[in-house]
């Protein structure tokens, strides 16, 4: 911000993945706004003001924050990971040149495409999508299955890695309208207080959040299987479902991804959890609303030795008096009200 102030400039370039993207719509909504501090503008339409011309380069397939309206801010004194929303923190011009992305090691490449591959699921499974976003997030898919193992395998590929950039923006498209969900909030706090990177804690949580949906969803991603191209129009519902889950695990193995966060410290829960489940009611349109107790479970998942998971999934859980046995027991249905909440 003083670079841009003490040298007259009249445009802000972020150039680099998502952090960089986001700085740079950052330092662009101070300047527009120099007496608002950023955590002020956390949440939604606080911005409010046209940034200076504001261009994004971005240098891994992921973010999609070229083309969102999302800035992510982490807060070096609490740890707290915080968005920012509004219009005008969108990009003006998106420059998608997959060579800028040829250098990018395959695990970040892994990561940053599951990343991508995230927004478009979370897009497509939430509660408040449009024609648009439904297309721009299958399309999405469609690209990420067709070409992240290439742009892994062989990162001097340049078509792969131009259809990545362009499975990114598409995704990017899609949230930027219908949001993201409990993947992303519980990615983001632990990106706050452990650092970890965010491509990684979503494609470590994505198979399991989409489990502890439930049926509820699994309409939703049989249509992702077809896209993905591992099932056709015809299979039952719940066996793409199923198909499309496994088949994002076996990805994960396939990049070296594993099942846990061991940053996670048990006393950390608590706060964990109540900052993922502020972030995302009522502004993620969830397809299953959980309340912050309920959230508290995942990251005691992501903590255990694979041998100990089925035994918490087999616990039942006691709510309103009422013990549920089965694992969607876990999670409380959505029902229209808070439907109409979270519908935006
Ligand atoms: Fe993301």
């Amino acid at each position: 911000m003083e670079l841009y102030l003490d040298n007259g400039c009249d445009c802000i370039i972020g150039f680099g993945g998502g952090s960089s993207m986001d700085c740079a719509k950052a330092v662009g909504a101070r300047i527009a706004k120099p007496k608002q501090s950023l955590a002020k503008m956390k949440g939604i339409l606080k911005v409010h003001k046209k940034l200076p011309l504001l261009m994004a380069v971005p240098t891994t397939a992921g973010t999609g924050s070229e083309t969102t309206l999302a800035a992510v801010i982490t807060d070096a004194q609490t740890r707290h990971k915080y968005a920012i929303n509004d219009f005008p923190l969108i990009p003006r011009y998106a420059v998608l040149d997959p060579k800028v992305t040829l250098s990018l090691p395959p695990f970040i490449t892994a990561t940053t495409g599951m990343d991508a591959l995230t927004h478009a699921v979370e897009a497509y499974i939430g509660n408040s999508t449009t024609y648009g976003t439904r297309k721009d997030a299958l399309l999405a898919v469609k690209l990420i299955f067709e070409n992240i193992d290439t742009a892994y395998e062989d990162g001097s590929n340049v078509e792969a890695r131009r259809n990545m950039l362009h499975a990114s923006f598409y995704a990017g498209c899609a949230f930027t309208k219908s949001y993201v969900g409990y993947i992303h909030a519980i990615a983001h706090s632990l990106g706050g207080e452990y650092n970890v990177p965010h491509g990684l804690a979503n494609a470590v949580i994505l198979p399991m959040l989409l489990e502890a949906y439930g049926t509820k969803i699994h309409k939703k991603l049989s249509r992702l299987a077809v896209a993905a191209g591992i099932a056709e129009d015809e299979t039952p519902c719940e066996e793409a479902a199923g198909r499309f889950i496994q088949a994002i695990k076996d990805m994960k193995k396939r990049f070296g991804i594993g099942d846990h966060i061991p940053e996670i410290q048990e006393t950390d829960i608590p706060k964990l959890a109540h900052y993922a489940d502020k972030e995302a009611n009522p502004l993620y349109p969830v397809p299953v609303l959980m309340d912050a107790s309920e959230l508290e479970k995942f990251y005691h998942l992501l903590m255990e030795e694979p041998s100990e998971i089925s035994e918490i999934l087999e616990t039942p859980t006691v709510s309103d008096g009422e013990s549920k046995s089965e694992n969607e027991g876990n999670v409380v249905e959505k029902g229209e009200t808070e439907h109409d909440r979270a519908g935006n």
